[in-house]
């Protein structure tokens, strides 16, 4: 089955096509980062322009480089939430009049599945059951995985997600939209030893995450070094190692803990945050510690992409899941 994959969910419009036997045939990604960046963030409205934009030219971009046509298409998939609803509804219209014009089925899938299977398209995917550890610029969650569609959530952010920790700590930090990338890039050439932030939630039992704390204590550190003229190059890089370092410390004792609690010793660590270089460097050193394996997607598909959801779309159109006449597109939406 020849499934194409639309993603649209935020500032990122991105197209695959997904073979159930041949694997992933194609991919296309165009990023709105640079047209957001002067506002400091994601423009709601001038997304959803963008991806009507892009979208149709990207769609015939991939068919293009896998030199089929629409008639080869079996099946569409969608993104229909979470995210920002203006945006979601260009993906889903698409796919349904698509889907319409060509007589084949369309399906609706969940954006955080797809960055959860994202794993699932590199050369060597983990087997079920596996942890999960979904950090974005919106979801921080821990979720037990049986199977397609067999979630149990084990813990998740009770306030900011991870990748919006490190987003409005760029802020703090004069640097530039995405945060995630400009901190990381920082922090190293910061001390590690200047300061030691809190590691929130982790004296107490449980799964759960909190990053505003921390936000705020970044906050105070950024504005005591303003006052005492150490705002500089040095200070600001000392700030975001500290930040850096408590984040991906918080991810690990939690993953730790989530391993040990399902006795699984399978990671699956997935979305924008799984990008980082010093996260990634730490779960290696644990997992190895525990005889388990951490598993990641590839370096473009950390993000947001097309591809997850082709895959995400393929294998359920394939178990014959699809969506009636009406597109759907959910801004707010549990895995
Ligand atoms: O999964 P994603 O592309 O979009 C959402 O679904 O939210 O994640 C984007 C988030 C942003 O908050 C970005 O700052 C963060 O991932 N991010 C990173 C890195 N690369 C992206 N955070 C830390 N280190 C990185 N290298
Ligand atoms: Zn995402």
């Amino acid at each position: 089955m020849r499934v194409l994959g639309i993603e649209t969910s935020c500032d990122e419009t991105g197209v695959a096509l997904y073979d159930t036997q041949a694997g992933l045939l194609a991919d296309a990604l165009y990023s709105q980062i640079s047209m957001h960046a002067e506002y400091g963030g994601v423009v709601p409205e001038l997304a959803s322009r963008d991806h009507t934009r892009k979208l149709l030219p990207l769609i015939e971009e991939v068919l293009a480089s896998a030199q089929l046509s629409r008639s080869d298409l079996d099946g569409i998939a969608y993104t229909a939430g979470p995210g920002l609803v203006g945006a979601l509804m260009v993906g889903a219209a698409t796919a349904h009049g698509m889907a319409r014009a060509l007589n084949i089925p369309v399906l609706g899938v969940h954006h955080m599945e797809g960055h959860l299977l994202a794993p699932m398209l590199e050369d060597a995917p983990p087997a079920f059951p596996f942890v999960a550890l979904l950090v974005s610029g919106g979801h921080t969650q821990l979720v037990e995985v049986r199977g397609l569609g067999q979630y149990r959530l084990l813990g998740e952010s009770v306030d900011d997600a991870a990748g919006e920790a490190f987003d409005k700590t760029a802020k703090m930090l004069e640097l530039d939209y995405p945060g995630g990338p400009a901190v990381a890039r920082l922090a190293e050439r910061g001390d590690p030893t200047r300061f030691r932030f809190p590691r929130p939630m982790t004296d107490r039992p449980g799964l759960d995450f909190s990053f505003s704390g921390l936000k705020t204590h970044t906050l105070i550190t950024a504005n005591r070094l303003r006052e005492a003229g150490e705002f500089d190059e040095q200070g600001r890089a000392d700030i975001a190692r500290a930040f850096e370092d408590a984040v991906v410390d918080t991810l690990v004792i939690k993953c730790r803990r989530a391993l040990d609690q399902t006795g699984l010793k399978r990671l699956v660590v997935a979305g924008g945050v799984s990008a980082n270089v010093r996260l990634r460097e730490r779960l290696e050193q644990e997992t190895a510690k525990r005889g388990a394996q951490a598993f990641y997607p590839r370096g473009r598909f950390c993000t947001d992409n097309g591809a997850m959801i082709a895959y995400v779309g393929a294998q359920r159109l394939l178990a014959g899941e699809r969506d009636d006449s009406t597109m759907k597109a959910v801004p707010r939406w549990p895995l």
